[in-house]
């Protein structure tokens, strides 16, 4: 079993996600063992003690830089023994001292089809307000592995949520919580901890043929 460790900020609807997949069985080969925050008033962690879960807050104010606030971070990932980080709705950029040390073994969730409106400065309710004022008439959600750049390592998996005229930011999030965040966060995961995600030059390939029909 592989000890999956879930960072997370705000709301935690993506940790929820990942706790129900969990508690249904669709989570194979791995435990959620620890949530930490960032944030100590973050919701999330409401979340996790009605699961039983485990939790650490590591508040993001108290460390004056990214740098040694990664090394906290490193630190109690270490402790827990974490064979696979999960990035959700983690509103903090880790430094590479994190990266370095769990290659391939970070997961991200980013709520828009990447390379689009992703990078510094693109995170939360941002991203949906900057793909209304582009136009598109598609975005989505993405989950991909973590490097040193910010929202540019290996994507896993995407998918695809239509955008309507009358969308909001608000509503925008929420159609891509629900038909896109909330299923391939899970999904990758899954495919993670069942050793079904084969990395080939840079890029990820995720096994994803359904293996009780064959
Ligand atoms: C989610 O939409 C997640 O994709 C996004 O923040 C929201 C967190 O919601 N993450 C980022 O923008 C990171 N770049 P949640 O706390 O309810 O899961």
């Amino acid at each position: 079993m592989k000890n999956i460790i879930v960072l997370v900020s705000g709301g935690g609807t993506n940790l929820q996600a990942l706790i129900d997949a969990q508690e249904r069985g669709e989570i194979k080969g791995g435990k959620i063992t620890c949530v930490i925050s960032s944030n100590p008033g973050a919701f999330a962690l409401e979340r996790a003690a009605k699961a039983g879960i485990p939790s650490a807050v590591i508040p993001r104010k108290e460390y004056p830089d990214s740098k040694t606030y990664s090394e906290a971070i490193l630190a109690e990932l270490n402790r827990q023994k974490a064979d696979l980080v999960v990035l959700a709705g983690f509103m903090t950029i880790l430094d590479e001292c994190v990266t370095k040390a769990y290659p391939y073994r970070i997961i991200n969730v980013h709520p828009a089809l990447i390379p689009s409106f992703c990078g510094e400065g693109f995170y939360g309710l941002k991203v949906h307000e900057k793909a209304l004022e582009y136009g598109v008439k598609v975005s989505g959600a993405t989950v991909h592995f973590v490097n040193e750049k910010a929202d540019a390592g290996a994507i896993i998996l995407q998918s695809p949520v239509e955008v309507r005229n009358d969308d909001t930011p608000e509503t925008l999030q929420r159609r891509i919580m629900e038909n896109a965040e909330w299923k391939i966060l899970p999904r990758a995961v899954s495919l993670f901890c069942e050793d079904r995600i084969t990395i080939k030059d840079g890029k990820a390939y995720a096994d994803t043929t359904d293996k009780c029909q064959q």
